[in-house]
């Protein structure tokens, strides 16, 4: 087994081989100086791992609330959108959904990437504000059209009974929009037959704006000296795109020890 001796894995009950010669970016060093708006890194170290495709998802991100009680939980989401002069990320949910809830309770949230094959770790904090709905309307009329309808049929978080209840109401959806069948329904159409079915989004389902006042940016080495910097502002309450949102002050940035 070939043991990454960053990482010795000393547990008999599961067996992991983590790969070795991992760290390949172990002699990369975040700037010096580092840059005043961490946005662009941030951008470039999503791109690359876009780029290098060891991961489905490089815009998964660990999603962190708070909700009434103080009780913190966490679940992946994807980023679908990066605003660097903004100073905001996007993402799509259920507004009903636990997450939802806890945002309308607590609107400070906290998220993290991480893409392990390339040593890097970026960690956000800050406040979360319901996208304008003009962006989540975009955003849903490019969903494929069966994951629209599947929007209407799943109260995400809720209950169910059993697995069918979830079958019989996307069943009820699909009725409801004229796709009864569903894939296999979509493939026997013509493209301008699917572009011709309406469904509009559901007004419990759209985006959040994720606006970010802290921002780390994390650089694995294998002597375990990390390279870490952490950038921080303020924020401003200020309405944009004719929704509530915040402008941000001048970033400042240190080093921090790893
Ligand atoms: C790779 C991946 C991507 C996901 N993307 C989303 C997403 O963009 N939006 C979303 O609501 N749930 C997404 N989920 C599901 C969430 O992790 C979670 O199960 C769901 O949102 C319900 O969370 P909640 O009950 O805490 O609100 C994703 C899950 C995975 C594993």
């Amino acid at each position: 087994m070939s043991v990454d001796p960053r990482h010795p894995w000393d547990s008999p009950s599961v067996q992991i081989d983590p790969l070795a010669g991992m760290c390949t970016f172990a002699g990369q060093t975040l700037p010096d100086p580092l840059p005043a708006d961490p946005f662009p890194l941030f951008q470039s170290w999503l791109q690359m791992s876009a780029d290098v495709k060891s991961q489905p998802n490089p815009n998964a991100m660990s999603l962190a609330t708070v909700d009434a009680d103080g009780q913190p939980s966490v679940r992946i989401v994807l980023a679908r959108r990066i605003y660097p002069d903004l100073g905001c990320i996007v993402f799509f949910t259920n507004y009903d959904s636990r997450k939802g809830t806890a945002i309308s309770a607590s609107h400070r949230i906290a998220a993290c990437f991480h893409w392990d094959h390339l040593d890097r770790q970026v960690r956000v904090e800050g406040v979360a504000t319901v996208s304008p709905a003009q962006e989540s309307n975009n955003y849903f009329t490019r969903r494929p059209l069966m994951s629209r309808v599947a929007a209407w049929a799943s109260s995400q978080s809720q209950p169910l009974a059993n697995r069918q209840q979830l079958l019989d109401a996307n069943t009820l959806a699909e009725a409801r929009f004229g796709v009864t069948g569903g894939d296999e329904r979509v493939k026997s159409m013509t493209p301008e037959q699917v572009s011709a079915i309406v469904v509009p989004r559901p007004p419990n389902w759209g985006g959040f704006r994720f606006w970010v006042s802290r921002m780390e940016l994390w650089l694995g080495h294998s002597s375990r000296l990390h390279d870490r910097a952490l950038w921080t502002r303020d924020l401003t309450p200020t309405p944009i795109d004719g929704a509530p949102g915040y402008t941000g002050g001048a970033w400042s940035v240190t080093r921090l020890q790893p």
